[in-house]
């Protein structure tokens, strides 16, 4: 392909490859529990019925099963806060081969619930995955992050969020009552998490080693060199090498980072500022009250096949990701992000309408459809990806694990909250719900514009430069995000 920095080779793509699997786990088992609900309930009744000679109370089904679909969440919690204690120790590549043991458990869990006639399977195979994922959000943007070379760190780190896209696209699409979403098949569906897995364990053995951790964490320096020209294609890693290095000595300055130095050092406080608050962006945007719970927004919004509806969110959701994965290193992280937010504004806007208007006009549910697609479609253009692997470009390695930890744990949570949250406050607000996402929105852009610097383009070692100059003696002193631009940066959109 092209020369330079910007080759494709073929173990680059194998590893990327690999590596993304575990976000299509974490895409598949987030889309999983929404269509089967009734078929899950129904097993919930009937194994309650078997076991207390009575039908379930309605309360304890509701609580049952959002404690079902949550726990998943509570999982991601905990794993993505412990991707420190791995990476570093058994390396990047190994990390995300042995965190398989646990969507193995989770499989087995949720694919025999039936036959166990237990819905604890079902929760605790759900927190199992949970905490996998988790891992998965921690462990998969830093390892491409640090394979790719710079000019593609954008276009590669997408990919993850292509995967995770193309997960929940399968999700729905296997939960359909003719395939795997009905009476019979619905365990299969919960343990089909076991394919992917077996997946990545066969190719992941023939990946190499994140060759950044090998230099700098382990100091091997052949043997980071002899990857590099292998993801690369070419014996002239010279330019690569030398900025590992300088990274490396950044390092031995400062030591390995903990989570509270993270707040605490003003070398670090606006990056950690800036990842935790664009993690919020992308979770309080209110996506997953889509991707959760769409089928009943369009039911409310009188669409007649709410399920198909939801199904075409899913198609628009890929089908904009991969016009991401095109532009992202052409219009820069911080433009899209920005556009991304400001035209889901505008959609959560256009569905309030629709809502309001429903009882008196009919063609509002059309209206509805036109704001939940296009909500999507800006999702993916920015806040989608971006927040992801953004982490890995704002730190150095020194700091990066534990900057992905609380990049995670903010991400993980605000989920969590949204998941937990929507459905009440949509019964409490009705037509009204997304006038609270656009509040939000309008308030991570006005943060966007103001605090996050463009990083397309740089490397590593130049972004965290930036930061080291705005954050001076003074840290109330920092460099404009025009000023950290201009540190090395082509120009934007
Ligand atoms: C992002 C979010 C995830 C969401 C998905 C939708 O990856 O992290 O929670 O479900 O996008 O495409």
């Amino acid at each position: 392909m092209e020369s330079g920095g910007k080759q494709v080779t073929f173990q680059l793509m194998l590893a990327v490859g690999a590596a993304v699997i575990g976000s299509l786990q974490f895409g598949y088992n987030t889309g999983v529990i929404n269509a089967p609900q009734t078929v899950i309930e129904s097993f919930y009744n009937d194994t309650w019925f078997d076991r207390y000679q009575e039908p379930i109370p309605p309360t304890s089904l509701t609580t049952l099963w959002s404690v079902s679909v949550a726990i998943f969440s509570v999982g991601g919690i905990f794993g993505s806060f412990s991707v420190g204690l791995f990476v570093n120790r058994f390396g990047r590549r190994n990390s995300m081969l042995f965190a398989n043991i646990l969507a193995f458990i989770a499989a087995a869990l949720m694919g025999f619930s039936k036959l166990g006639a237990s819905w604890e399977m079902i929760i605790i195979g759900r927190f199992v995955v949970g905490l996998y994922c988790g891992l998965t959000t921690g462990f998969v943007p830093m390892y491409v992050g640090e394979i790719s070379p710079t000019a593609l760190r954008g276009a590669l780190g997408t990919l993850h969020q292509l995967g995770i896209v193309i997960g929940i696209l399968m999700a729905q699409i296997f939960g359909m009552d003719v395939i795997m979403g009905n009476a019979s098949l619905w365990p299969i569906l919960l343990g089909f998490t076991f394919i992917p897995a077996v997946v990545q364990c066969a190719i992941l053995p023939f990946c190499p080693e994140s060759p950044r951790f090998l230099l700098i964490n382990r100091n091997e320096e052949n043997k980071a060199k002899s990857i590099l020209k292998k993801l690369r294609g070419t014996t002239d890693v010279g330019a690569d090498m030398q900025e590992m290095k300088e990274e490396s000595r950044q390092m031995m300055r400062e030591k390995k980072v903990t989570i509270p130095e993270l707040f605490r050092s003003p070398l670090y406080r606006q990056p950690i500022l800036i990842a935790i608050v664009l993690q919020l962006s992308q979770q309080l945007s209110g996506i997953n009250a889509v991707f959760y719970y769409s089928t009943d927004i369009f039911r409310r919004a009188g669409v007649a096949q709410p399920v198909y509806a939801t199904i075409g969110a899913g198609v628009v959701n890929t089908a904009f990701t991969v016009v991401s994965l095109f532009v992202v290193e052409r219009a820069g992280r911080r433009s899209l992000h920005l556009l991304g937010l400001l035209g889901m504004a505008g959609c959560a806007i256009l569905m309030t309408i629709a809502l309001a208007l429903l009882e008196k006009v009919a063609w509002m549910s059309y209206v509805s459809i036109v704001a939940i697609f296009g909500f999507v479609a800006f999702f993916e253009m920015g806040p989608g990806p971006i927040p992801w692997f953004i982490v890995a470009e704002l730190f150095s390695q020194g700091p990066r694990p534990s900057a992905f930890a609380v990049a995670g744990f903010s991400n993980w949570t605000a989920n969590f909250i949204v998941g937990m949250g929507f459905q009440y406050l949509a019964e409490l607000c009705g037509a009204y719900v997304f006038v609270i996402f656009t509040v939000l929105l309008l308030g991570f852009f006005v943060f966007t514009y103001f605090k996050v610097p463009e990083t397309k383009g740089r490397t590593f070692d130049e972004i965290s430069a930036g930061f080291r100059q705005g954050s001076g003696s003074n840290p109330s002193e920092k460099h404009s995000p025009e000023e950290l631009n201009s540190l090395g940066a082509d120009s934007q959109l």
